[in-house]
């Protein structure tokens, strides 16, 4: 980081609290407020030039930008830092194509909007009612992850992760319902629902590829786009790639489709076979994206370039196909990976989910081809054979429910096992690592195959 951005960050921190405290004593429009603001908000889009978004943080008593903390400035922030706390942020993040107003109104919630009787947690939605197109806040989710471990229970996160889910609908719903209106993609809100999705994987990959797997049956489009970027996200962080870039990628993973808002409704979801004017249009929706996600302030280059590769294939087979020879960016492959296995294993009104063996079989036949080999292994090896939430029938006749990956064999995951081989279901469910093996030495279980859904009894 440049020392210059840091200096930046910080003497605008200064001149946040300064307006917070100017707020409380002068009127709305009082020329200090306004002379601070101007600064508060000339030294945001300094920085915001050369990155797509701030993220300001407190850890511990500290005020925090990108892991380097203020000290020099400790005290002159207590103030501040406590009244985050008390409202339970532990992060601010301010993106790119932020307005001077919703700096000012961001300074008044902060500084005098909470009533006292507000409980700590209802900050996060007072920000959300008030509608700031480019600034959010939340808590730091991946720094924490032992921790929080601890902290919350499965079923907390379970809830926790349907909610993101809600939220995922809710936010594509909002720009499909507002198709025309060229600022309903809010990249701080996608920035925001992938912070969740992280928050949840680095307390619980299982649960992330469980809901996944399941959820492909629910017939609403976006859960797509959320199980992408859950599968992209998955892989990057498999890949041990920079903490601070799986926010961009995951959004670039979210927003992968999005310039499908501009195919006509009645060709999207047409039951029957398309023609080849349909096929054409649809084909349009890579460069549609890239267009409109590079007119969107906030969303960073990469959302841009993935949604203008991800059709185009490893070997450069797919479309667009211009630019040929032109080599495909990794994470978009990453993505095309997530597209395509999350599409086969979803209903579709044309036809059946394929099982998780066709799948499998159906994607590594295209290794090299239509996907990167080594990404193809890695994805493998993260998701199983059978992801976590499949049916498997044992050699036994027994029915399971597979619990995790095992990424030393893919075919030989952790499981519950839950009915008998007459289909009864046991009283206490047992888990099992099918890598276990006998005094003989030969595996305790085999996995015959995948079965569709649960027993009856
Ligand atoms: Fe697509
Ligand atoms: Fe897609």
């Amino acid at each position: 980081m440049e020392k210059n951005e840091k200096q930046k960050v910080k003497e605008a921190v200064i001149t946040m609290l300064k307006l917070m405290q100017l707020i409380r004593l002068y009127d709305k429009g009082h020329v200090v407020i306004m002379n601070s603001l101007d600064i508060f908000y000339g030294l945001i889009c300094e920085v915001l030039q050369a990155k797509e978004c701030i993220m300001i943080g407190v850890v511990g008593n500290e005020m925090v930008y990108e892991k380097e903390p203020f000290y020099e400035i400790t005290n002159q922030m207590s103030e501040m830092i406590k009244r985050l706390k008390v409202i339970g942020v532990e992060k601010i993040m301010i993106s790119r194509g932020v307005k001077k107003d919703e700096l000012l109104e961001f300074c008044r919630l902060l500084g005098v909007g909470l009533k006292s009787s507000e409980k700590k947690k209802d900050f996060e939605k007072v920000i959300e009612k008030a509608e700031l197109a480019h600034i959010s806040v939340g808590k730091i989710y991946v720094q924490d992850a032992d921790q929080a471990a601890v902290e919350l229970s499965d079923n907390e996160l379970s809830r926790m992760a349907d909610m993101s889910y809600q939220d995922g609908v809710d936010f594509f719903t909002r720009i499909y319902n507002a198709k025309d209106d060229p600022d309903s993609i809010n990249a701080a809100l996608a920035y925001k629902l992938v912070g969740k999705i992280m928050g949840i994987l680095s307390r619980n990959k299982n649960l992330l590829v469980f809901l996944t797997s399941t959820k492909v049956k629910d017939r609403c489009t976006f859960v797509h786009d959320l199980n992408v970027s859950i599968l992209t996200l998955l892989q990057a962080e498999a890949l041990n790639m920079d903490r601070h870039l799986l926010n961009d990628i995951g959004t670039a993973a979210l927003l992968h489709d999005i310039g499908k808002i501009l195919i006509p409704e009645d060709i999207l979801n047409k039951n029957g076979k398309l023609t080849e004017k349909e096929t054409s249009i649809v084909r349009r929706h890579p460069v549609d994206g890239a267009k409109l996600l590079l007119d969107t302030p906030g969303t960073s280059i990469l959302s841009a370039l993935v949604s203008f590769e991800h059709h185009m294939l490893y070997d450069r087979s797919g479309y667009p196909n211009r630019l040929k020879g032109r080599k495909v960016n990794m994470i978009s492959m990453m993505v095309t990976i997530a597209d395509v296995y999350d599409a086969m294993r979803s209903n579709r009104p044309y036809r059946q989910a394929k099982t998780p063996e066709m799948v499998y079989d159906e994607m590594m036949s295209l290794s090299g081809g239509y996907f990167h080999p080594d990404l193809l292994v890695n994805f493998f090896k993260i998701i199983g054979l059978y992801p976590a939430g499949t049916w498997v029938e044992l050699n036994t006749g027994e029915i399971a429910m597979v619990s995790k990956a095992n990424m030393i064999d893919i075919r030989r995951p952790e499981v519950n096992l839950l009915y008998n081989n007459k289909g009864v279901k046991y009283d206490t469910p047992r888990t099992f690592n099918l890598l276990d093996k006998d005094e003989d030495g030969k595996y305790k279980f085999e996995i015959v195959k995948s079965v569709p859904f649960k027993p009856a009894v």
